[in-house]
Order: structure tokens, then sequence, then C-alpha cells
């Protein structure tokens, strides 16, 4: 697929650092960049990358769709102007939401979702602040997934033949595109980020969309929303690669105070991987999902049914969408 992977006994971090510093500062030039901080561990290290390359020079967004886990925009926005970092939040909510109206298929959900952020919210924000260059996060085992067609990665543009200076009047630059998460980290590791920052576990670009079977309206992402601080909060110290909940489109019959109750189904998914490549589903305490759950089916509006995935990667995938 034309890009060469660096892999971890190859990766120099102080030398990478160098090197990509150079090639951001000579493709901008005298001119701007601006990216979009997810508040993941591949735009955070993009970030501050960048930051460290080109200063003033790079300007950061974080664009709320709406789409994000609780409190997550003013949490993320805090934590990087505490290292120095200015941040401005873009509210897109509204734009996303109207993407994704009537929508249920998972690749045209993603489609959405790239469409609306790379052309309308940041065509926008690019033309405005005069920027020529797109920073972004793209790591290797995107680049692979999609090629493959297991799924259409959100950020995958040029791989899939999108000239992006055409469609939205930017150039792209990927500086972490030879990398896979691990590597990732060593990068941000010697960039000085704080642990928590580099070292979390992966967040999709979709967003909680991604774990919205169906159509994603404002209340569904709400459920999936609560959903997920519970799973969160019960797995932090699981030492898992990444948990999540993932809310289903079928509901179920269920009981609530002796009667009937017709409600929605959560499955919590919670996973053992390297690089996110394969996986396998962590063999949780039964005592932690029988707490999950109850928590579940009483502080989540709704619920009646939590369920556990015990399925590896492949033949599943982590996210649901
Ligand atoms: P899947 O669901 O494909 O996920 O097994 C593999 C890893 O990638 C994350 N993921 C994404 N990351 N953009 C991203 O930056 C995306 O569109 C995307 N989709 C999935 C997922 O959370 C997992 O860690």
């Amino acid at each position: 697929m034309g890009i060469q992977e660096i892999t971890l006994d190859r990766l120099d971090p102080a030398g990478f650092i160098a090197q990509k510093s150079r090639e951001l500062s000579a493709a901008v030039g005298e001119g701007f960049a601006v990216n979009a901080l997810s508040g993941g561990v591949d735009s955070s290290v993009v970030t501050a990358l960048g930051h460290k390359a080109l200063g003033s020079r790079l300007k950061t967004y974080f664009i709320d769709n709406g789409i994000m886990r609780k409190d997550e925009p003013a949490q993320i926005a805090a934590q990087f102007r505490s290292i120095g970092i200015p941040i401005e939040i873009v509210d897109a909510k509204d734009r996303f939401f109207a993407a994704l109206k009537g929508l249920s298929d998972p690749e045209e959900k993603r489609e959405a979702i790239t469409q609306t952020f790379y052309k309308d919210v940041f065509g926008e924000l690019v033309k405005r602040s005069k920027a020529r260059i797109l920073l972004q996060g793209t790591i290797f085992t995107d680049v692979e997934e999609t090629v493959a067609g297991v799924k259409r990665q959100h950020n995958i543009l040029s791989q899939l033949g999108i000239d992006t200076v055409e469609q939205f009047g930017y150039e792209v630059v990927e500086p972490l595109i030879e990398l896979r998460k691990p590597g990732v980290r060593k990068v941000g590791e010697a960039l000085g980020l704080p642990l928590d920052m580099y070292n979390r576990p992966p967040f999709p670009g979709p967003a909680l969309a991604a774990r919205v079977i169906g159509e994603v309206t404002p209340a569904r992402v709400a459920l999936v929303r609560e959903a997920t601080a519970i799973v969160e909060e019960e797995l932090a110290g699981s030492g898992a690669f990444q948990y999540l909940a993932i809310l289903h489109e079928d509901r179920v019959t269920g009981i609530r105070d002796g009667k009937r109750d017709y409600g929605s189904q959560i499955e919590v998914r919670c996973w053992e991987s390297k690089d996110a490549k394969t996986a396998a589903p962590t063999r949780l305490d039964y005592d932690i999902l029988q707490k999950i759950a109850a928590r579940m089916t009483s502080e989540v509006p709704g619920v009646v049914s939590v369920t556990y995935n015990i399925t590896s990667k492949p033949t599943s995938t982590i996210e649901a969408v």
C-alpha cells in the first residue's frame, strides 16, 4: 500500500520527532496549519508534535460533534491548555446530527461523519484561518484496515483516492502514518505528554456513533453515553486494552416493577489486544459483570437487558459500527 511501517524495535522516538518536526516545518513554511484534537491518543500525540514543530503556526480545534463522551470537549480542552497548548472548541453538534438523520447502515453513517467533518466543518475553518494544511493523526492500522476493506476508517482519505485539495481545499499531512498504536504511545511519552494522555484506551474517530447500532439520534447517543460512563468507571482498573458499551437497535421485553417494559439492550465489550488488529474478550470477573448490569438497568433510562460479548476479533470487530 506504499507506506512502510516503522516497527517498535526500529523506532527511535527522539529521532522520529526531530525528523517529523523538520518535515512539518518545511511543509507549512510561512503559512498556517490546523488540526482537530479529539482527545484520543493519536490526535493528542499529533497535536503535541505539531505544536512542537510549528508553535503558533498551528491552530488546534476541538470539534464538538455531539457524539463524544460525557464532558469530554471541556475536559480535553482544559487538559491541553494546562500544558500550554491553546484549543478552540467548535460547536458543530447540529450539523452532525442533521447529517446522521435517518441513516442506519454502518458505512453510510461513517461516510456522513467524514463528509461533515472534512467538508462542512473543516472546509469552513480552514478557509477562515487561511491554512493550507490539515495535520492528522492517521496511523498504520487505520490504513491497513481500510485498504483491506474491513471498515472505512473515518480519517482515511488519500488511500481511498480522495484528492483533498480538489474536494476540500486543503492538503492533509499525516506524520504518524508509519506507526501502530504502541509506537504512537512511545512518541507521546518522548514528547513529554502526561501518561494518561498517551496511554488512555483507544477511542474511535466516529466516537459514540461507532457504538450505536441503527440511527444515531441525540437521545440514543445520550443513552450510550451514560452506559459508556458506567463501563469506563467499572473497568478502569481492569488493565484491558479497551472497554465499551454498545446500544442495540432491537428492543426486548423486560419487566420493571412487576410490569412489562419493552426496553433497550446494551452490549458490553472488553478487549485484550496489542494493536487492535486481533483481540480477545477479557475474562472478566462475574461480580464485576453483574455490578455493571445492575448499574446499567438502574441508572440508564430504558435499559432492561445487558449482555457481554464473548467473541474474538476476528470475526467480531472491536467497535460495532
Ligand atoms: P475495529 O472496530 O475496526 O477497531 O476493530 C479497531 C480499533 O480502531 C478504533 N477505531 C477507529 N479509530 N477511526 C479511528 O481513529 C475510526 O474510524 C475507527 N473505528 C474504529 C477502535 O476503537 C479500535 O481501537
